[in-house]
């Protein structure tokens, strides 16, 4: 090997010893006899010396180093006079006796230290440098380290990772698929999987019983901080079991990886039914690191006169505790936010729990003081707190009133990135209706059971929407990390539900013949769930976006500005596969 030690290795125990390391010039000194040269590498840095008294050609060698060349250098390892307690090898330097350029570096685009000057763009641009940034390093470190952590529980369990393909058939996940035409078949494309649904479940009918993949996604949607168009799922199947064994295997895996990789130990996972969720939550992925739970005004708001109310669905607000004293500048930020089209309210009522006991609204014109209190009352609210609240269309008002909870946590501080509330949310719909298409859809895909008291309402076109499914999603922190569900593993069933969601039988047997023919001979009971790995490694790293997660990763318009894709192909290309690109 080129080098004896790594850069973040050498302590006061290895004073004395003649050493070579090799590495990337981080920034230089010159103090008149002396220079120091910071080298880096993956492990950290150390502070190399040269000695313009003693050795006057290698000190001015040294001193036209530039920024991110690659040096290899060998020298006696000596206590440092002034210490640098910032880092782990700040005790010693290298007095340097001999040293080699291995490369040289342009000048980068921006300074590879930790409060680098460069901004997005060009970091992404330059992603090979970004990675040589301790911190950006780091979020790889713990990415790999939850790979291994959940490999080992996964094998501690039996479960056996299985590769299933790349080029496929669409998969019906409600995103667009990625395509790839094909030159062997014209007129004929693949799809990229959106995760490898079916092919888990084909594997479950093969026998395999517990099945698991660390296994790229690639979907075609809207790119958020939380979206990327190809990520990663832990993908998992199990066969002969009970949504209960699903939740308390994964409830399983997430304590091992939190144990494992943060050293913290999480009790028992709350559960909490997607109808509970959205009534007091408005979202089926509730933030619950803090309370401040939605309360429903209706009998105690409706019929005193406010239009407002009087014509809602649904008057429903929340409790700030101590705000009361918010300011009028404050309460009008928050009508401002409300009212942003992403919010969607008209407006916000408030009302002030004053610390003398008295209150005061927003539409005292409309409200005594005795009604204001039963409001209070029902609020669970103290002197000192403040009441918002919202009114409209049900499930819009609920929608802004949960970005509004989301913002007041956060401007209360009650969203801290070290504290991990983790819950299973369960009993989803199984459909929900699509105003735009004008037919349901599947909530979670087309494979997942309803519950079984719930099935004959399958048949009743009213009470349809109505239906429960064994579908359930695991929350962190307002984070879905991981959805999963109990299969229909019954030819009938599996056409009933083809059916319900608009399918002809041509249709269905086009698109699904495969997984219809296989539950034909011996299909098991089985169920199932995917983890977002992505934002799971992002959750624990404490950060709000997966890309910094991900090596390299795509921008919110799905380009990788590195490599420039994606990008046009050459016409000898685009001809073999009979492929015409209209401008
Ligand atoms: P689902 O579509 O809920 O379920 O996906 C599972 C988990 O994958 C993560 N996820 C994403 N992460 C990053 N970028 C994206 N674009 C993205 N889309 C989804 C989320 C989500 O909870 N086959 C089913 C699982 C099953 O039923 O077993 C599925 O894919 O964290």
């Amino acid at each position: 090997m080129l080098r004896t030690h790594t850069c973040g290795e050498l302590r006061v125990s290895n004073v004395g010893q003649t050493v070579t390391l090799a590495g990337w010039v981080q920034k230089g000194r010159d103090l008149g006899g002396l220079t120091f040269v910071d080298l880096r590498d993956r492990y950290g840095i150390t502070q190399l010396a040269f000695n313009m008294d003693t050795e006057a050609e290698l000190c001015s060698r040294a001193r036209k180093l530039g920024r991110e060349f690659v040096v290899k250098a060998t020298g006696l390892v000596r206590e440092r006079e002034s210490k640098n307690k910032n880092i782990p090898t700040g005790e010693i330097e290298l007095i340097v006796t001999h040293f080699e350029v291995l490369n040289e570096s342009i000048t980068p685009p921006f300074t590879i230290e930790e409060n680098t000057d460069g901004g997005d763009d060009l970091r992404m641009k330059y992603r090979y440098l970004d990675l040589r940034r301790t911190s950006v390093r780091n979020n790889l470190f713990l990415r790999h380290k939850m790979t291994q952590q959940v490999r080992a529980y996964m094998d501690s369990q039996d479960f056996i990772e299985v590769e299933t393909p790349v080029l496929i058939k669409s998969t019906p996940e409600g995103a667009r698929d990625f395509v790839v035409p094909s030159r062997m078949n014209q007129g004929e494309f693949y799809a990229l999987p959106q995760s490898p649904q079916t092919f888990k479940q084909l594997l479950m009918i093969s026998g395999f019983d517990r099945y698991y993949q660390l296994v790229k996604c690639f979907r075609d949607e809207d790119l958020r901080a939380d979206r990327q168009p190809e990520f990663t799922q832990i993908d998992c199947e199990m066969s002969f079991v009970t949504q209960e064994d699903v939740l308390n295997m994964f409830e399983g895996m997430i304590k091992h990886l939190f144990k494992t990789v943060k050293g913290i130990e999480i009790g028992a996972l709350n559960r909490m039914t997607y109808a509970d969720a959205m009534k007091y939550y408005g979202s089926d992925k509730p933030d619950t690191r803090f309370e401040m739970l939605f309360v429903e005004l209706n009998n105690e708001a409706k019929g005193k006169g406010f239009p407002v109310f009087d014509n809602a669905e649904l008057v429903v607000g929340i409790c700030a505790k101590n705000c009361a004293d918010y300011t009028r500048k404050q309460v009008d930020e928050l009508t401002d936010f409300v009212k942003r089209p992403q919010v969607g309210a008209s407006g916000l009522v408030y009302v002030r729990v004053n610390a003398d006991g008295s209150i005061k609204s927003s539409v005292d014109k409309f409200y005594d003081e005795a009604t204001l209190k039963v409001w209070a009352e029902k609020f669970g609210a103290v002197p000192g707190d403040l009441l918002l609240i919202l009114a409209g269309q049900a499930d819009k008002t609920r929608k802004a009133l949960n970005e509004l909870r989301l913002e007041m946590g956060t401007r209360l501080g009650l969203r801290d990135k070290n504290t991990f509330s983790c819950l299973w949310v369960i009993d989803f719909p199984l459909l929900e209706f699509n105003e735009e298409e004008n037919r349901y859809f599947a909530m979670h895909h087309p494979f997942t059971s309803p519950k079984p008291e719930d099935e004959e309402l399958l048949s009743n076109p009213e009470m349809i929407g109505k239906v429960r499914a064994n579908a359930y999603d695991m929350v962190i922190n307002g984070v879905e990390v991981g959805g999963g569900s109990v299969r229909i593993f019954n030819k009938q069933l599996q056409a009933k539900m083809f059916e319900v969601l608009g399918f002809s039988n041509e249709e269905a047997q086009k698109q699904f013949g495969f997984i219809m023919d296989a539950f034909q001979y011996g299909a098991p009971p089985h169920a199932g769930i995917a983890f977002g790995f992505d934002r799971l490694c992002s959750l624990f790293g404490g950060a709000d976006s997966i890309r910094d997660f991900i090596a390299f990763p795509k921008n919110n318009s799905g380009r990788d500005t590195m490599i420039d894709a994606p990008s046009t192909i050459d016409e000898k290309q685009l001809k073999e596969l009979n492929i015409s690109v209209i401008a």
